[in-house]
């Protein structure tokens, strides 16, 4: 019975050798569908300028499956258009424009345009044509114009992004049809108008974000039934009223909440604290007012903390986090007098900004446990006392630190700046001492307003960077005597 079925398995094993030999005899013959070499080389000709080559091996008579960007997964049909730069890569874009026959294209299900900066015109209607489409990812190009307001037709849709386009006008209503998709992305545009509340029939998204638009009006209240929601960005708008009690229900599994630089007032809500698993939650740049609820303390995985520019007040709550990446307080109405247990203690910090917060310690008695991460202290505003010499000696990626307007009185030529800063802002206190050489290699300083004296290095920075000092003199500043 057994070897009857191993002699089985074995013939069906001889025919898949063979067939997968045959495929690959005649590969060399196999080409993609004439419609699809047709479409991509009209999308060929749309593209004015290609300085890095993506498009290079798009060549007529050649296999498309083959080209670059191209993949076929129903034999020589194509199936997905993935024509992406790096997004730090300036060499890495195509100008021109989308060419409409990409329409020929019938087996697509998955067009990703990313990063190709200098592609525009108008919203693609190819898109509309194409039967098996469920994955658009347009980012960081230059298209403009409104969005369709049919765009509810592209009903298999799973993942939309226009991220970081141009476009305007506001989010057409019939979004409200596209009920397959988990990724909604229309941040980093020009839209106008409210959030449509039929966002709120889109139960199956883990991803929403519209940050960085224009959108005006109130947040709704639409958030009761997103069971899979784990990012919500609507940050850099122009949103007001208060945070709406919807958003409790995205409790559970709520990881980033970024509602920052809008005009959202009120007081911060207490049920944010039994958001368990929050990683990062960004209120910064409103007009919220009142205490942080105690209730934070149960906030005990965030990482990234931003409340900075609201009018909150004191006792801020004592948290019971176990590691904080970054934390900005600044500019609210604390008076902390010392920079929190719970953050001296953190193994990963890497980013601290409590300028304006009431903070009047002797800074060479702070002991954080892990300084080396740092990247960004800003600690202006305060009445702190002493040196940085501590801090800055052990601190080993530090680009920027910021100390304007305390107390802080040491000779400034006994800081061992670290080799990664580039700004130094420590303007405004009672240092004293002189200018050392090594600021030259910073990209900005400030030490205007202090006590120092002598002649000024040679650098680049301009006479507000040092002026109010006792005797400092030299280029920019007048010559000394
Ligand atoms: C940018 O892209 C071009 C072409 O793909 C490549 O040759 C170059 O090395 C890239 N530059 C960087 C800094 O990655
Ligand atoms: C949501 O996703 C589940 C599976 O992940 C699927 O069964 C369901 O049909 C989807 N619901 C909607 C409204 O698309
Ligand atoms: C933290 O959560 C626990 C359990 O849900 C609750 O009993 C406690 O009151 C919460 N703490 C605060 C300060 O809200
Ligand atoms: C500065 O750092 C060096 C190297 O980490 C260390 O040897 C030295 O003791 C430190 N100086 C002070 C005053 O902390
Ligand atoms: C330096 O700081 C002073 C006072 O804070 C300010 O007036 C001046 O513009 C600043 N200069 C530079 C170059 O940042």
């Amino acid at each position: 019975m057994q070897s009857l079925f191993f002699s089985h398995l074995l013939c069906a094993f001889l025919l898949l050798f063979t067939l997968l030999n045959l495929r690959y005899l005649t590969a060399e013959a196999a080409k993609c569908h004439p419609d699809d070499e047709a479409g991509l080389l009209a999308f060929k000709s749309g593209i004015t300028a290609d300085p890095s080559g993506m498009l290079q091996s798009w060549k007529p008579g050649t296999d498309c499956c083959s080209w670059n960007g191209i993949t076929c997964l129903q034999g020589t049909r194509v199936t997905a258009l993935d024509l992406s730069g790096q997004p730090q890569n300036s060499t890495q874009v195509l100008s021109g424009t989308i060419s409409p026959s990409l329409s020929k294209l019938q087996f697509l299900d998955g067009v990703y345009f990313l990063n190709l900066r200098k592609l525009s015109g108008p919203f693609p209607n190819f898109l509309f044509s194409l039967p098996r489409l469920i994955f658009i990812y347009i980012e960081n190009n230059r298209l403009s114009g409104p969005i369709p307001e049919n765009v509810g037709s592209l009903a298999k849709l799973q993942a939309f992004s226009l991220q970081g386009n141009r476009f305007s006008g506001h989010i057409p209503t019939s979004i409200s049809q596209l009920t397959q998709l988990s990724q909604l992305r229309l941040g980093g545009n020009l839209l106008t108008g409210t959030i449509p509340l039929g966002i709120q029939n889109l139960k199956n998204l883990t991803s929403l974000t519209l940050d960085g638009n224009q959108l005006t009006g109130t947040i709704p209240d639409i958030f009761a039934s997103f069971p899979t929601l784990y990012n919500l960005n609507l940050a850099n708008n122009k949103l007001t009223g208060n945070i709406p009690t919807s958003i409790l229900s995205l409790a559970p599994n709520l990881r980033y909440l970024e509602l920052g630089h809008n005009s959202l007032s009120g007081q911060i809500p207490d049920f944010l604290g039994k958001f368990r698993a929050l990683d990062t939650l960004d209120l910064s740049w409103n007009q919220f007012s009142g205490l942080v609820p105690k209730t934070f303390s149960n906030l005990t995985k965030i990482f990234n903390l931003d409340l900075c520019h609201n009018y909150l007040v004191d006792p801020f709550p004592a948290m019971q986090v176990k590691g904080i990446e970054s934390l900005d307080l600044s500019h609210n109405q604390f008076h902390l007098v010392n920079i929190p247990a719970w953050v001296t203690s953190s193994p990963i910090i890497y980013s601290l900004k409590l300028a304006k917060c009431g903070i009047n310690l002797k800074l060479d008695d702070w002991n954080p446990a892990q300084t080396y991460f740092y990247d960004y202290i800003d600690l202006s505003e305060n009445q702190i006392t002493g040196s940085p010499f501590k801090l800055l000696n052990r601190t080993e990626y530090l680009k920027g630190f910021y100390a304007s307007g305390n107390k802080l009185n040491f000779k400034l030529e006994t800081l061992k700046l670290p080799k990664t800063l580039k700004d130094l802002d420590l303007s405004r206190n009672l240092i004293s001492g002189k200018v050392p050489n090594a600021v030259a290699g910073l990209q900005k300083l400030n030490v205007s307003h202090n006590h120092l004296c002598g002649q000024l290095p040679k650098t680049r920075f301009p006479a507000s960077a040092f002026s109010g000092n006792d005797c400092l003199c030299g280029s920019p500043l007048p010559a000394c005597k």
